[in-house]
């Protein structure tokens, strides 16, 4: 029986059966909390290329997919769809930078599997939603965009921080309480209990990102805050963060006021 995190993680990123991921998943961080979990890195990483998703969704560019509004029955499901997408991706992407950075401390594992976990959570909880409004995820495209910082920073672990949880998934704490009052709007009373949890979870996978990403600067002699500018101007190229920014959940999550200043100031202009 499998008893590593690294073969769980392996297997949740090389294989694409997304019940199999769920329950796998669901193994380890039970393993975890019964103490039974092996921390102990067995062998090196398969390349990022390998990394399989499933036949569906179809992965589009952005521009491909339709916009719609939450004014339509069809909008909602579109919404709760590319929302499913999303969380399926963070599965992935915990599981990744547990799997792909090796020899930290174990408290790092377990952060990044308990991130894991959630995310199939989050998954699981909205796919369950997207199904009462008679859709299943892979009924429509999804958005390609999102695994392509995990494959641009898969070996380098301050970049891989700074990208993931301190850039993508801090957005969400931008965005989130705003999609709660358009959800509250519509009557969607489990939407909202459901987009509330989300919230509030996704603030300690920040605060995740941004505790590690300054014990990583310490460990590496680098100070932090010129760090992450440095990795985000060099990352982003010819795009930029996009504001406007939820200060105070960000705060809450890590970030620096100065950061926050910074941000706002390179958002608006280049
Ligand atoms: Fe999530
Ligand atoms: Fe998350």
């Amino acid at each position: 029986m499998m008893n590593n995190l690294f073969d769980f993680a392996e297997a949740c990123l090389h294989r694409a059966d997304i019940e199999e991921k769920l329950q796998l998943t669901a193994k380890a961080w039970q393993l975890y909390q019964q103490g039974e979990l092996d921390f102990q890195s067995n062998h090196a990483p398969k390349a990022i290329a390998e990394v399989r998703f499933p036949e569906k969704p179809e992965l589009l560019a952005p521009r491909f997919m339709e916009r719609r509004k939450l004014g339509s029955p069809e909008g909602v499901q579109a919404f709760y769809h590319a929302l499913a997408h999303i969380e399926f991706v963070a599965i992935y992407l915990a599981w990744d930078i547990l799997y792909r950075f090796r020899g930290l401390p174990e408290q790092f594992y377990q952060d990044w599997l308990q991130v894991a976990q959630e995310e199939a959570l989050h998954f699981a909880m909205i796919r369950e939603h997207l199904r009462t409004l008679g859709m299943d995820y892979g009924d429509l495209p999804a958005h390609q965009g999102l695994w392509e910082h995990a494959e641009e920073t898969a070996h380098d672990i301050l970049a891989r921080l700074a990208m993931i949880p301190r850039c993508m998934e801090a957005r969400g704490l931008d965005v989130t309480p705003a999609m709660i009052e358009k959800i509250r709007k519509i009557k969607d009373v489990d939407g909202v209990e459901l987009l509330t949890r989300i919230l509030h979870d996704e603030r300690q996978h920040v605060a995740f990102g941004s505790t590690w990403f300054k014990q990583q600067c310490n460990v590496q002699g680098l100070e932090s805050e010129a760090t992450f500018k440095q990795l985000l101007l060099k990352h982003f190229k010819n795009s930029k963060p996009k504001g406007p920014f939820n200060t105070e959940l960000r705060l809450q999550a890590g970030f620096s006021q100065s950061e926050m200043d910074w941000l706002e100031e390179y958002s608006k202009h280049k």
